[in-house]
């Protein structure tokens, strides 16, 4: 296949090139400036020039392609306006690929996030959140995953809260980024709530084969550590960087305090039932040993 990949520089983005690649498919990759065609060139992908705002790009590409890998996202998460920014970005670009696919049964795959369940650990039945900062995005991927009806082989692959490499990534890659700042390891709440995660080279195979061979309309679960606590994972950057560990206000973490404070395990068992994807890498706990200080 020739697969048309967004973000394809990012952690899970670069990943999913490599895995693309090294199992024989073609990769063209959305790159918004030199520095990324040169690393996605580098990496054994064509480059299409543009960003994600300009959806002509965004269609041509998806147009000359088998299917389309959807990942970019913006990473400037410091204000409520910068984040929903980059969810409307998100939105628009999502509802332009999928236009672009529809009655040609070729496949989409886009991230999601896993969704989260008061009292028990969420499964790939349960619907995306809607609501809070983040809702616009379960909204985007829910429109996109209805033009299953309309000749799409749309898929969602639901990411873990921290999706890993090298020790960096995800949201134990945003509290590493707070303690080197604040020169304390904080957590949110009593530490005690838990964060699935998976090591990008992992969640990239899952990628590949939900585009290879997931049913239109079906959602899944890239979730190797079912949860993690977040005292656990604030431990080990602490004592990587060498700072004290503590707990701290929320607030701390912007527009993400409220969902880094929540617990929310989830399950991964029927994706490897369904696609028998097995994941292989290092957790998150053994992963964040590479942190340097
Ligand atoms: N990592 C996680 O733990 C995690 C967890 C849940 C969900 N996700 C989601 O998974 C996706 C990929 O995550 P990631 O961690 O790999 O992200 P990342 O490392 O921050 O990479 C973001 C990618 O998106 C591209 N990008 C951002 N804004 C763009 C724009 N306006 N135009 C074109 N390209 C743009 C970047 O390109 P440049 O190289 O040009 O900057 C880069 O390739 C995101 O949607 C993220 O929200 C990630």
């Amino acid at each position: 296949m020739r697969v048309f990949v967004t973000g394809g520089t990012g952690t899970i983005g670069s990943a999913v090139v490599a895995e693309l690649l090294g199992n024989g498919h073609a990769v063209l990759a959305l790159a918004r400036s030199d520095d990324s065609a040169q690393a996605v060139k580098e990496a054994g992908a064509e480059a299409l020039r543009g960003g994600l705002a300009d959806l002509d790009v965004l269609r041509a590409g998806a147009a000359q392609s088998d299917g389309v890998i959807s990942l970019a996202f913006g990473r400037d998460y410091n204000s409520p306006d910068a984040l929903a920014q980059a969810v409307t970005e998100e939105s628009a670009a999502l509802a332009a690929l999928g236009e672009e696919l529809i009655g040609s049964d070729r496949p989409i795959a886009t991230v999601s996030g896993t969704p989260w369940v008061r009292g028990r650990t969420s499964t790939e039945a349960d619907p995306l959140p809607t609501d809070g900062p983040v809702g616009g995005r379960g909204r985007s991927v829910m429109a996109l995953l209805d033009l299953a009806s309309r000749g799409v082989r749309s898929t969602a692959v639901r990411m873990p809260r921290t999706v890993h490499n090298e020790g960096k990534g995800g949201f134990a890659g945003l509290l590493t980024d707070a303690a080197r700042r604040a020169g304390v390891s904080g957590y949110p709440g009593d530490g005690t709530q838990r964060w699935p995660a998976v090591h990008a080279l992992d969640a990239a195979v899952l990628f590949r084969l939900a585009l290879e061979s997931a049913p239109a309309g079906t959602s899944w679960h890239a979730v190797s550590d079912e949860g993690d606590a977040v005292r656990d994972i604030a431990t080990v950057i602490g004592r990587r960087l060498g700072l004290p560990v503590e707990a701290v206000p929320q607030e701390n973490f912007g527009p993400f305090g409220p969902i880094f404070a929540m617990d929310q395990p989830a399950s991964s068992a029927h994706t490897r039932d369904a696609l028998g994807w097995r994941p292989t890498h290092p957790g998150l706990l053994d992963d964040l040993e590479n942190i340097q200080p």
